[in-house]
Order: C-alpha cells, then structure tokens, then sequence
C-alpha cells in the first residue's frame, strides 16, 4: 500500500512522542512493505510563532490531500493570553471541522500490569475495557451563538448546546456498529432530564437503535456516569454521548487506564481520519524527555486499522507495546518501585526493537 501521512507534532511534548510513533510506522512500512510517506505540517503555538496562525493554510491542505494524520499536542502557557480565535486550540477545533472529523473513538483498556499505576483499586479497575464515542463537530464546542458581548454592568459569556437529528443519527451509527464489533452493550450518556438538546439526543439515539437490535442500549444522565467510571467502571462497554461530555468523560476514563499517557484516539469522518493521543502537551514535562509516547504510538496502531485496514500491523504493533510493558519498561506517568524507568525516545527504541523481532 501506498499512502501520505501528514505529522503534525505541535506543542510542548508532541515534538518528543510524534517522532515515536513515526518510527514504528517507518517499520511497519519495512516490515510488511508499505510506502508510507510522512510529510510534516506546522500546527498550534509552534505555527502560531512561525507564521502567525494556528492552522496555516498549508497545514490545512496538506491534512486535506494525505491519506491520515498524525497529531501529537497543541497549546501551552506561552499563547494562554493570546485572543480566543489565534489560540493554538483552534487549530485543532479547526481540522476536527473543516476535515468533518465528526466520531471520536477513545478506547481505554487496562494493561494488567499497570493495574498498580491506577489512582484506583485493582479489584475496581481490572478488566475494565471500554470505549467512548465523542461526538466531535458539534455541541457546545461549535453551537452559536457564541461569544463575549458588552451588557449594562459588564460583559456576557455565551455559548450554544445544538445537536440536529442528523447529526446524533450518525454519530449513534458510529457507537452501534462499534459495538457489534465488541460485547454488544451501548450506554447513550446525556442530561435529559435537563436540557432539551439531550432530550432529543435521546429520542434520535432510540430511534437508530431500532436498526441495532442485536445491540443492548441503556440511558444515563451524564453525573451519574461520571460516578458510575470510577465506581464500577467494568460495567461499560460502548458510551456514546456528545462533545462535551465525551471531553470529560474521556479524560477520567483516562485515568482508571493508569495514566492519560496511555489513551490513544481516532477522529473520522468524511476526510481523513486524524490520529492523536487524548493528552495535552503537557508544558511542565515538554523537553525533559519524560512523556510517556505509548498513547500516540497506540493512536499509531489505530490509523494502521481504522484508515488503512491494515489490522495484522496495527496488532503487531499494539503486542509490541504489550511485550514492552511486560518486560517492566515505565516511563515515570506509570512507574512503579521495581520497574525499569524509562525516558520517552528509550521508551520508543524499546517498542521499536520489540516489533523488529516480533
Ligand atoms: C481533547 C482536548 C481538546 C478538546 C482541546 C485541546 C481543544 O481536550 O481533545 O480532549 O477539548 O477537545
Ligand atoms: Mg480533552
């Protein structure tokens, strides 16, 4: 197969872990002769010094025209002040839009041997092995109107929660066929019996499941699940549920995995599939040679299956991160007394080298 990948590494630690998971793929392509070709785009705050924007024209067209994309982090203090349209997460709002990235797919997965790096008890997390479906281009995130506006007496912050059937019917297809593809069970996560845009998110989402029989679906009020994640988080196979909340939700089920430097994430749509790790860029670790790059070189692993159906190379990959982890290598987010601390490009060799001979 040939392909063009565009590697956007961003800010703070993505310029540290892209290049991990760009060195896997180098590797598959040897080993099960791909010709990938990665062409590297400028994004975030790193574009923003550069060229003055967080999603040049360029980097846009390129995303546009490759085959995937390779993202590691944006943002970081340096533009936290910068004005609400030039910050570096706009690039990334950005290419989820202009790219219709509107599915989000997180899968969080315990590696048993990390059971111990969780903040969470074995006994709660072990097993756990689920999957958020975000909704991703629409919601609050983009709803308008929007904005900041002079009143009498100060200002008024304002933003939108619109969800059209359209777009939570498709979104709703994405979490049912997942599903079929797991253990059948799909959890629709809104605040129904508040908001009117989730009443209807509920009845969208009932409607397509007659389409899904064979799928189990049950309903819950968005706090409830926040409490449900960390109480008896084995319960959950499919959530389904809208931007903001996938947002939330997905970083707390970030941390029943251990550490958010584990989570990897597919956006797809009508374009391009965009592969990234849910984490930031991490600023206060950026440039130390500490981030943990499992979560992009497991994004890695998911653009191998998702865009390319390669899934014999995306599961090479995936047991060489598995192997890794057996052999005690750790990078400090998962350490543990006993394990060999790593820092994040050893970390890489030591998966690279494990696919090698895998
Ligand atoms: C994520 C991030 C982004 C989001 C930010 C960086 C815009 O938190 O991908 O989860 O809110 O979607
Ligand atoms: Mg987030």
């Amino acid at each position: 197969m040939d392909a063009t990948i565009a590697v956007l590494a961003g800010d703070g630690v993505g310029q540290e872990i892209v290049p991990q998971a760009v060195k896997l793929l180098q590797a598959v392509g040897e080993r099960f002769h791909h010709r990938f070709e990665f062409v590297a785009g400028d994004v975030g705050g790193q574009a923003i010094d550069k060229v003055g924007v967080p999603l040049p024209p360029e980097t846009l067209a390129l995303a546009t025209r490759s085959d995937a994309v390779l993202l590691g982090a944006v943002g970081g203090p340096k533009w936290e002040g910068f004005e609400y349209g030039r910050r570096p997460e706009r690039a990334l709002l950005g290419l989820r839009e202009q790219l219709g990235l509107f599915a989000n797919l997180r899968p969080a997965r315990l590696y048993p041997m990390l059971a111990d790096a969780s903040t969470l008890k074995r006994e709660v997390i072990e097993g756990i092995d689920l999957l958020v479906v975000r909704e991703l281009t629409g919601g609050i995130y983009f709803g308008k109107p929007k904005g900041i506006k002079k009143i009498a007496g100060g200002e008024k912050g304002v933003n939108t929660e619109v969800y059209t059937t359209e777009e939570i019917r498709r979104i709703a297809k994405v979490a049912f066929e997942a599903a079929r593809k797991r253990r059948r069970r799909v959890t629709s996560v809104d605040k129904a019996n508040v908001l009117e845009s989730s009443e209807l998110w509920r009845r969208v989402v009932i409607e397509v499941h007659k389409g899904y029989q064979d799928v189990e679906l049950s309903h819950m009020y968005v706090d409830n699940c926040a409490m449900q994640l960390i109480r008896n988080p084995r319960q959950f196979d499919v959530l389904v549920t809208t931007n903001m909340f996938g947002d939330i939700l997905s970083d707390e089920a970030a941390m029943l995995t251990g550490s958010i430097g584990m989570l990897p994430s597919a956006s797809l749509g009508t374009h391009a599939g965009l592969y990234e790790p849910i984490h930031g860029s991490a600023p206060d670790i950026a440039g130390k040679n500490m981030a943990n790059p499992i979560a992009t070189i497991a994004s890695a692993a998911m653009m191998l299956a998702y865009t390319f159906h390669l899934d014999k190379e995306a599961e090479a990959v995936e047991h060489a991160i598995l192997q890794t982890l057996e052999q005690g290598y750790r990078t400090k987010d998962i350490h543990s007394p006993g394990a060999r601390l790593v820092g994040t490009s050893e970390m890489g060799d030591v998966i690279l080298k494990n696919f090698q001979q895998g």
